[in-house]
């Protein structure tokens, strides 16, 4: 349950007589975040050095204590700080000169911030002076939890519902107010509590209470509440709600059901953070239901939220089912077509969300065009922490090395650098708006993800969201030495184990761009290239007896290459200079075609999928290594896992290499595919 935030005893005692031996935490109301952080100082420098301060709370010397606050906060009690750091919102300093600390926030959840980047220096053994102001590179930097109100959790891979069972929320929130405090330590600022696919009944009177108790739970630790809004509730009959004939965002009826309804969830919530909104997709009802555009739908809802502050996370995933016999048919245009034309038209306080590649979370996708077609719209970028195609945490896949794909893509708006991350933060288009949304789905199981090795996922999440250029590996070593202590072995391992997963998932799922080759039709889970074609939801390969791959070329396919400003555009609308990690992506060829690696397309095939299933046999023996160095409790739960992983990657090394094997009738040159 601790997670990354253990505390656990460190060796090397003798440091104790350089820390602090007291604790001024400058506000003494138990709720606020201030007050939290006294109290983790506390927890913390006694787990980690058995050492106890005492903690008080206004005025006390300021040598010789760590002293956390506000940068007003501090100013009131100890006058003006020499060399006062530049703060944006939630930022903070921290400085550290032996035993005398300070940590001063922009705001109170700024000041709990550097209260836990302390202990975590502390915690990985780091007692070296420091003088530093941090700042978040953008606003939000939110949660998605997928919860339903029955308890269930859709794509969610670690038990029931933290927040929800039985259409209502539950009345013991202790997980809740422990999931805010591993939020708050990787500073994300907002979690949208109910599932994109979304009930009418979260708005009854007695859920909205129940919402405001969630939100009690989690303010201490400065996380807000949000939620997923069902866009026909007017008409949904919701009990203790009048029940309209139409949600037609433009009819003044549903206007004033809007307004009424958002009024009642700030009485309970005031600090309420916004609506997120999955509108026409995939069967949700939307404003297209009334011949109104997605972007009068989303201000219907910005305009609710205006005057409190809120904003609208409108989903960029709208697509519809498209018929494969048509050759320029393509779902991965959709959400440029949808959204380009609507560019200018959202208010201020509307914010696109957009998931990284244009299906939807696959092993490997191009970056989205829209990220660079809608400069005029604030923009945040949709990670999944909970891995639906890439093994649902019976695989381990540490997903940071593809977020950064995305993140540190330059899409070359006006021949000019537009790096996504810039993008989303909205320096590059001057947005005032924008940042991060991240589906992590955890549950009631004590690992929150289903596995202990999936945690540092979470903890890069939120780790890239406050910082997109920092670095996966040294993101990745912090969470080791945190979580499992800070033996080099250890270290060294898991850092092998996590930096070759993604590829080795990719090579035996599916390689070259041909998308994850998975079952898209009912589990998400194990192979089933067959599944891909043949259907309308448009995540075709397009594969036959001789050819494979959609042909995404303006020239003489989908045109979807023209969606990227002309410099990208043209580097994937040529063969030549599209890369084989996406060649299948955007092109259509024959299986002999020659990559640049050398190998053909059919041969690469073979030779990766038996590359990355013996990449997952050695985590076994990598993680057996670990006996002994980690408790036998999480070593063996991951253990398991690694076991079936290394299974499961034959089973999908073999159903794919035999599926085209029998397809293309080509043999293996290395002879391992088919009946000999
Ligand atoms: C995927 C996922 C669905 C989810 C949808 C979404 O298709 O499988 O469960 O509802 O994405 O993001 O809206």
């Amino acid at each position: 349950l601790a997670a990354w935030l253990r505390y656990a005893p460190l060796p090397g005692a003798e440091h104790r007589a350089s820390l602090p031996s007291h604790i001024v935490a400058l506000n003494s109301t138990t709720s606020s975040p201030v007050y939290i952080a006294g109290q983790e100082l506390e927890k913390g420098i006694e787990g980690i050095f058995g050492k106890q301060c005492k903690v008080h709370h206004g005025h006390y010397g300021a040598a010789g204590s760590v002293v956390v606050g506000t940068l007003d906060e501090y100013t009131k009690a100890y006058g003006n700080l020499t060399g006062a750091p530049d703060l944006t919102e939630d930022g903070f300093w921290l400085s550290t000169k032996g035993s005398t600390v300070q940590i001063l926030g922009q705001n109170e959840r700024g000041a709990l911030y550097g209260a836990f980047e302390y202990l975590s220096m502390l915690a990985q053994g780091n007692l070296t002076q420091v003088a530093y102001a941090s700042n978040p590179s953008a606003p939000i930097r939110w949660t998605n939890e997928w919860n339903n109100l029955d308890g269930s959790i859709e794509r969610g891979f670690a038990g029931n519902s933290i927040f929800f069972a039985d259409g209502v929320i539950v009345s013991n929130l202790t997980r809740a107010a422990e999931y805010a405090r591993l939020l708050a330590s990787i500073r994300i600022n907002a979690v949208v509590v109910n599932n994109v696919n979304a009930n009418a009944s979260l708005l009854t009177p007695q859920n909205i209470d129940g919402l405001g108790r969630i939100a009690d739970a989690m303010r201490p630790y400065g996380v807000q509440v949000g939620i997923s809004l069902l866009f026909s509730s007017p008409s949904s009959a919701v009990q203790g709600q009048t029940n309209l004939t139409t949600f037609d965002p433009l009819d003044e009826s549903v206007i004033a059901w809007w307004t009424n309804v958002t009024e009642q969830i700030y009485e309970r919530v005031p600090d309420m953070a916004g609506y997120l909104v999955k509108a026409n997709s995939e069967g949700q009802p939307g404003p297209i239901t009334y011949n109104r555009t997605l972007s009068q739908g989303a201000n219907l809802f910005a305009k609710a939220l205006q005057p409190y502050g809120g904003i609208v996370m409108f989903r960029a995933f709208v697509y519809n089912q498209l018929n494969e016999s048509d050759w320029r048919a393509d779902r991965a245009n959709a959400a440029v077509d949808f959204f380009q034309p609507l560019d200018g038209e959202f208010d201020a306080n509307v914010v696109i969300q957009i998931k990284y590649g244009p299906i939807d979370f696959q092993v490997r996708e191009p970056t989205s065009p829209l990220f660079a077609d809608i400069p005029k719209s604030n923009t945040a970028i949709e990670l999944q922490i909970s891995p639906e195609y890439l093994g649902q945490n019976c695989h381990f896949v540490y997903l940071p090395p593809l977020w950064k794909t995305v993140l540190d893509f330059d899409l070359r708006a006006d021949n000019t650098t537009s790096l996504v991350k810039d993008i989303i933060s909205g320096r590059r288009f001057n947005r005032s708006l924008g940042g991060s949304a991240g589906v992590v789905n955890v549950g009631t199981n004590d690992t929150w993800l289903g596995s202990h090795l999936a945690m540092s996922n979470l903890y890069a999440y939120g780790r890239l969201a406050w910082n997109p250029s920092d670095d996966p590996t040294m993101m990745l070593q912090d969470w080791v030495r945190l979580t499992f202590g800070l033996d080099s072995s250890v270290i060294d391992t898991i850092t092998q184990m996590s930096l070759e997963s993604w590829p080795a998932y990719e090579n035996y799922s599916g390689n070259l761009g041909i998308q994850t080759l998975i079952d898209i039709l009912y589990t998400h889970f194990g192979p089933n290239p067959q599944s891909q074609d043949g259907n309308g939801w448009g995540q075709w390969t397009r594969a036959d007896g001789e050819t494979i791959g959609m042909d995404r070329t303006m020239s003489n396919g989908t045109g979807f290459s023209g969606q990227y400003p002309s410099e990208v555009a043209s580097m994937f609308e040529n063969i030549a200079t599209t890369p084989d990690n996406l060649l299948l992506w955007f092109h259509h060829v024959n299986y002999t075609h020659v990559l640049k690696s050398g190998a053909t397309v059919i041969q690469d095939f073979y030779d990766q999928h038996f590359a990355g299933a013996d990449t997952a046999q050695t985590f076994v023996s990598m993680w057996e290594s670990l006996q002994g160095k980690i408790d036998e409790e999480r070593w063996n739960d991951q253990l398991f896992r690694q076991v079936f992983q290394a299974g499961h990657s034959i089973v999908w090394r073999d159903a794919i290499t035999n599926f085209y094997h029998n397809l293309s009738g080509i043999p293996d040159e290395a002879n391992r595919v088919g009946n000999h």
